[in-house]
């Protein structure tokens, strides 16, 4: 769902010089009024653009981390991660937004993006603070060709694409912890909420939904939840600088498109294993197994194909493939 307006801010931001009128409703097979209607709402929104006679026009400057529909499909480079943007000022939460548009048969990688959220879920039933201006929230919808049980993995596939374009924007380290924490500096910056909808014979996916969090623009732990204030931190935080969130969005996407690629042709993590280990935290490292049926302590040993993690029991009982989902591992020291 590419606007005018979105095409119009890819010509000129791409063109990096004049563009003409002309050109411009030629390519978008628009008239010139409403090439030219479209260039004063962008100026409106704070887009510098110049406008020459007999030249056209010029983006001169993109206003600071413009976050809406047109700047974020104007980035866009993807196939299908994204193609079909829903942008929110405000909505509940993306991730029952992007499961009603599945229902209603959108396609494979519809996005629904919001600027706000104001019922932001978490994992495990908590709440997913979520207010206007300095974070990312997305869902994206994904219809792969594989049973029920295989839809943890995706929850892998998506921490990686985030901690991929984290690093390639901020210049950041970003490990993750697993199965699918993005930490920087032993501190979470993202949260991801997988979700499945089976067909109705409950035997194969109908279809998923990633919900990604990032903490992005943040200036201090104040601005987090009392709750989470010392194991929470935002890009920012971490860099010394702001990010534009459409940049670090775009770049998501098609970090996402890629690695989503790369696991459908094995349906499992073979060909991605090894990028992923070499991100988590705590590997070799001794954590902690919460596991409901009797915690234990082990030693980490990185993930298997299809995405459990390979603890060595430290009583010497041997080794136990621990399943996302079902239990959640801690480091003995800190949040990671
Ligand atoms: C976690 O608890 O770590 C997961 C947090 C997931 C938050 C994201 S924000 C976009 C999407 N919409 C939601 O309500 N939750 C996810």
């Amino acid at each position: 769902m590419k606007t005018d307006r979105a095409d119009i801010l890819t010509c000129l931001r791409n063109s990096g010089d004049y563009v003409s009128g002309q050109q411009l409703c030629d390519r978008l097979g628009v008239s010139r009024t409403a090439v030219w209607k479209v260039i004063n709402q962008l100026k409106e929104e704070g887009y510098r653009i110049e406008s020459v006679s007999r030249k056209g026009y010029r983006l001169v400057e993109s206003p600071a981390d413009v976050y809406s529909q047109s700047e974020i499909a104007s980035r866009l480079h993807t196939k299908w991660a994204g193609r079909n943007l829903h942008f929110f000022e405000s909505t509940g939460s993306t991730n029952p937004d992007a499961k009603r548009f599945a229902e209603e048969g959108e396609p494979h990688g519809t996005t629904v993006v919001a600027d706000r959220q104001t019922a932001g879920r978490g994992r495990r039933g908590r709440s997913w603070e979520s207010p206007a201006g300095k974070s990312v929230y997305f869902t994206i919808v994904v219809r792969p060709h594989f049973s029920p049980d295989k839809a943890s993995m995706i929850t892998l596939v998506m921490a990686l694409a985030v901690a991929e374009a984290i690093s390639e924007v901020t210049g950041l380290e970003a490990g993750i912890k697993w199965p699918n924490d993005i930490v920087v500096n032993g501190k979470k910056v993202v949260g991801i909420l997988t979700e499945l909808s089976m067909t109705p014979e409950m035997n194969e996916t109908q279809f998923l939904v990633a919900g990604v969090g990032v903490n992005v623009n943040q200036d201090s732990a104040e601005e987090f939840p009392e709750e989470i204030r010392n194991t929470a931190t935002s890009l920012k935080m971490e860099a010394g600088c702001s990010f534009a969130r459409a940049v670090l969005l775009e770049r998501i996407l098609a970090w996402f498109e890629e690695v989503y690629d790369a696991f459908e042709q094995t349906l499992d993590l073979s060909g991605l294993k090894e990028r992923y280990e070499n991100r988590l935290v705590g590997r070799d490292a001794v954590v902690r197994v919460l596991d409901p049926a009797g915690e234990y302590n082990g030693i980490s040993r990185g993930i298997n194909e299809t995405g459990e993690l390979i603890v060595e029991k430290e009583d010497g009982s041997g080794t136990v493939l621990v399943y996302a989902g079902e239990v959640s591992v801690r480091g003995l020291y800190g949040y990671t």
